[in-house]
């Protein structure tokens, strides 16, 4: 059982979802959250792990860490989004096992799907066919590591359960142009084309593949939840059941910055899945649903983002 006293490892807590996690559990009252900053423990060194694991004697484990990125250095830097998903997960999963943690939750996204799955996409489409190309080499290293915890909870009787979220934004997104996802770079390029009285903004692609799209703090409730709720499935899609085109979260920040410009496509940037909306009845039937608009969503991350940039 997980209360306020647990010890829990956040894994991650500096970036986007783990920074959302780490203030959930504060605010519950949490009172024994261990973080570790990557410049002190590399998640990749297998020793380091080893030893960091074995001081501490944790009730519970939240992997967010990660290597993430958007479309473009997903098929820039291929290897390395296999190898350090692959290094990272297996050293944070295997120490968590081997120092009888009971409790994880392991973090992958909707690509583990393959690109062509039936919409709404559910837990079941699990290898049912050929992944998008331009993040395979992310998505096999998140299968493995949903395979990994389903192969301990199946073999020793443990509870690690892996939650796939659809795209996620909030306050401590990534805002490079070069690594982020679609829409924190969408708000950079509209918040630049407003304050530089520019009347276009480029978009990659067609801009017609649709996305779903959850605020970080919702994931974080989901997290929240789930980590105290013993359940037989191991796999849990995590998502509003609710996707728009590029196009359309193009023209909802243009209204919500009251700044209204041209869109110019560029086709020689890739599409990615044409569609990807999560099928989310199991969360629901396992008593987990959304709660934050998108239009609060995008109120709160816009006034964090001017706040950074
Ligand atoms: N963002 C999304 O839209 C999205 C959607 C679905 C699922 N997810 C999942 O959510 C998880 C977290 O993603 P995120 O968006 O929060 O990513 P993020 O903002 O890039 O944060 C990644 C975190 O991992 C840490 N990290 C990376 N490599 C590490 C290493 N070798 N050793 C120690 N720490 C390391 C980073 O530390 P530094 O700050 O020091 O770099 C950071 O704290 C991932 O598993 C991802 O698959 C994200």
């Amino acid at each position: 059982m997980i209360d306020k006293q647990s010890k829990i490892f956040i894994a991650g807590h500096t970036g986007l979802v783990g920074s959302s996690i780490h203030k959930k559990f504060v605010k519950k009252g949490f009172k024994n959250i261990v973080t570790i900053p990557r410049k002190i423990l590399d998640l990749r060194n297998k020793k380091n792990v080893e030893s960091f694991f074995k001081a501490h004697n944790f009730d519970a484990v939240i992997l967010a860490a990660a290597k993430v990125g958007g479309i473009k250095s997903n098929e820039t830097f291929k290897s390395q989004f296999i190898f350090e998903n692959l290094e990272i997960q297996n050293n944070v999963i295997y120490n968590s096992f081997k120092n009888n943690v009971k409790n994880l939750i392991f973090l992958g996204s909707s690509c583990i799907y393959p690109k062509y799955s039936r919409q709404p996409i559910s837990e079941s489409e699990l290898l049912n066919g050929h992944l998008e190309k331009t993040n395979e080499y992310y998505a096999i290293a998140k299968i493995a590591g949903i395979k990994l915890c389903q192969s301990l909870n199946e073999q020793f009787n443990l509870n690690y359960k892996s939650l796939m979220p659809c795209n996620l934004y909030g306050p401590n997104d990534n805002y490079n142009f070069e690594t982020s996802h679609f829409f924190p770079a969408l708000i950079r390029k509209i918040h630049n084309s407003k304050i530089k009285d520019e009347k276009k903004i480029e978009i990659w692609g067609n801009g017609k593949p649709k996305r779903e799209l959850l605020y970080v703090d919702d994931l974080a409730d989901a997290v929240y939840y789930f980590l105290k709720k013993r359940t037989k499935e191991n796999l849990i899609n995590i998502g509003n059941g609710k996707d728009k085109s590029i196009i359309q979260y193009a023209k909802i920040i243009m209204k919500y910055l009251n700044h209204h410009c041209k869109i110019k496509l560029n086709s020689n940037m890739p599409n990615g899945t044409p569609q990807k909306v999560l099928n989310v009845t199991l969360a629901k039937k396992l008593g987990w649903t959304s709660k934050i608009s998108l239009e609060k969503g995008l109120d709160l991350t816009y006034k964090d983002f001017i706040k950074r940039y």
